[in-house]
């Protein structure tokens, strides 16, 4: 069976990624900050392998890319944190967590992944982003800056590792009712209110995203590199139909 690698795989958005892909005959790793947190992936998910680490910690993820056995068929980038402060507030110390987490980690993550599949010809790396590094808002700073980078780095990624028989795509979530952005659907009318700014008149769910992501990783995808799927009902390119006409 190919091996997936998702990181920040124990909840939200990866959680659903490692149910889909056991569901289409992957085996599955996960990785992420602590165990406790995947007790429900893992229950619906028993054969999964759990590896407890951060991703800034290289050391930690090449030891466990060496313990994996295998060589990963497919990476899941997955793993990130959201701030929302405005930029004026924000330390440079909070900034730069940011940047570490979802866009420098990422890049590494990926390239220690590389270095492993280039020698066998072949891998998947499939990096998330966000529709909120494609169309910003106010309060995102390090987060859009760096989904934004993920994105540029994605491209580079193929440009250099295509060739040597790797695809590298990305999936941009737009608004998405669960993982990260849960407790703002909490609040009632919410979810009603911006569904109507999407041309699809619907928020996201994590199933949309997993089933992106693992069509991305199938031979279905097999000429797709280098690209940024946005998964988000339309809404992002629709930004100016919110404008009023006078
Ligand atoms: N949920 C959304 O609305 C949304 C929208 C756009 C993009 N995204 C992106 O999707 C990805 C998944 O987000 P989610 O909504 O599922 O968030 P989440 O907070 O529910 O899950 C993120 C997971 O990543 C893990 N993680 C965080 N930092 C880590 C680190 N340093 N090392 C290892 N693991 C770490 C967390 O422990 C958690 O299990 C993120 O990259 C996020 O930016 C989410």
């Amino acid at each position: 069976m190919p091996l997936a690698f998702v990181t920040g795989g124990a909840r939200g958005l990866g959680a659903e990624i490692v149910r889909k892909a056991n569901e289409t005959g992957w085996d599955v790793a996960i990785f992420d900050l602590s165990r406790d947190k995947a007790a429900e992936v893992l229950k619906d998910v028993p054969n999964a392998r759990f590896f407890e680490g951060d991703v800034t910690d290289e050391a930690r993820v090449v030891a466990v890319l060496d313990e994996l056995g295998a060589v990963p068929d497919l990476l899941v980038n997955n793993a990130g944190i959201v701030t929302f402060k405005p930029l004026i507030e924000t330390s440079t110390e909070e900034f730069t967590r940011t940047i570490s987490i979802n866009l420098i980690a990422a890049c590494t993550v990926a390239r220690l992944c590389a270095e492993r599949m280039i020698p066998r010809g072949s891998g998947n790396i499939v990096n998330i982003t966000s529709s909120g590094g494609i169309a910003t808002s106010p309060g995102t700073h390090a987060y859009a800056a760096a989904k934004r980078g993920l994105g540029a780095m994605t491209e580079m990624m193929a440009q250099e590792w295509g060739p040597l028989g790797l695809r590298i795509n990305s999936v941009a979530p737009g608004m998405i009712a669960g993982g990260m952005s849960t407790d703002i659907y909490k609040e009632p009318g919410i979810a009603e209110r911006r569904s109507l700014g999407v041309p699809s008149r619907r928020l996201g769910t994590e199933r949309d995203i997993a089933e992106a992501v693992m069509w991305l990783a199938s031979d279905a995808a097999s000429y797709v590199n280098g690209h940024e799927l946005v998964v988000d009902g339309g809404l992002t390119k629709g930004t100016m139909s919110m404008i009023k006409r006078q």
